[in-house]
């Protein structure tokens, strides 16, 4: 099966959760649960904890990835922080695109692209996210808008850069809410994701990427996910918070 040409990566995503403090426990905690896991893991956490997060992660099997990041290496953009600020602190990764950057914040398809672009060309591992509101889905259009926010995240990303995507589906209407998505309805539009890679960068590329499913993905579930062919981690928000149910999520994907 293709599933073994490509990495599993398990990654939370704290959100505006933790001070920095609150951060060196729960990273403190995180290291007694996970050991010698089976897959890449990876928390993303606040701007504010990353330094922090770096640093109590060293030596341990833990990846830290920042939340969002903008498309300008420095200058007049108060509040915002770039790419070369990440790398410099020691971050890997970055989530871009989060539903709610889009929807909070104004995030469009255009501005991920550029983000994505920025972070890729200063070293970093990029989650991409896309997916569907409820709305969307029940106009039958998931593929549709999936495949184009795709494409244009990805627009002028070099096959060689391909190899620092990551892309997580994350339906709207299962983020927070309880509600996950079918493992078939995942497999689905994951094995959508990986096609139209595929259409833009050729069937080698498309079995080496990494796919993952987000939305109240948790302990119970999390297996049966995992075991669809075109799904390849997680991004997992709620239960990232919790060292016990993060860990579990963590094992079931090593398997
Ligand atoms: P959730 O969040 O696991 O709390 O649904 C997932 C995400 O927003 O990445």
């Amino acid at each position: 099966m293709n599933k073994q040409l490509r990495k599993a990566i398990i990654a939370g995503n704290w959100k505006m959760n933790k001070t920095p403090t609150e951060t060196a426990a729960l990273i403190a905690q995180l290291k007694g649960a996970v050991q010698n896991p089976g897959c890449e893991v990876v928390i993303c956490t606040p701007f504010t904890s990353l330094p922090c997060a770096v640093e109590a992660t060293k030596g341990s099997c833990l990846h830290v990835g920042a939340e969002n990041v903008h498309f300008e290496a420095s200058g007049a953009f108060t509040g915002e922080i770039s790419a070369p600020m990440l790398t410099d602190l020691g971050v890997e990764y970055v989530i871009v695109g989060h539903s709610e950057r889009r929807q909070y914040f104004a995030e469009t398809d255009q501005t991920v692209n550029k983000r994505a672009l920025a972070a890729l060309a200063a070293g970093l591992k990029v989650i991409v996210c896309v997916g569907e509101s409820l709305a969307q889905r029940e106009e039958g259009v998931t593929e549709e808008l999936v495949r184009m926010q795709v494409k244009i995240a990805l627009q002028g990303v070099s096959a060689e850069a391909l190899k620092n995507v990551i892309i997580a589906y994350e339906p709207i209407w299962a983020i927070g809410t309880g509600r996950t998505a079918t493992a078939d309805q995942a497999q689905e539009v994951c094995a959508a994701i990986r096609r139209v890679v595929g259409e833009l960068y050729g069937q080698t590329a498309a079995d080496g990427l990494t796919v993952q499913y987000g939305g109240s993905m948790n302990a119970g579930n999390a297996a049966e996910l995992l075991s669809k062919p075109d799904v390849d981690g997680g991004l997992i928000g709620g239960a990232s918070l919790k060292a016990d149910a993060f860990a579990a999520i963590v094992e079931a994907a090593g398997k």
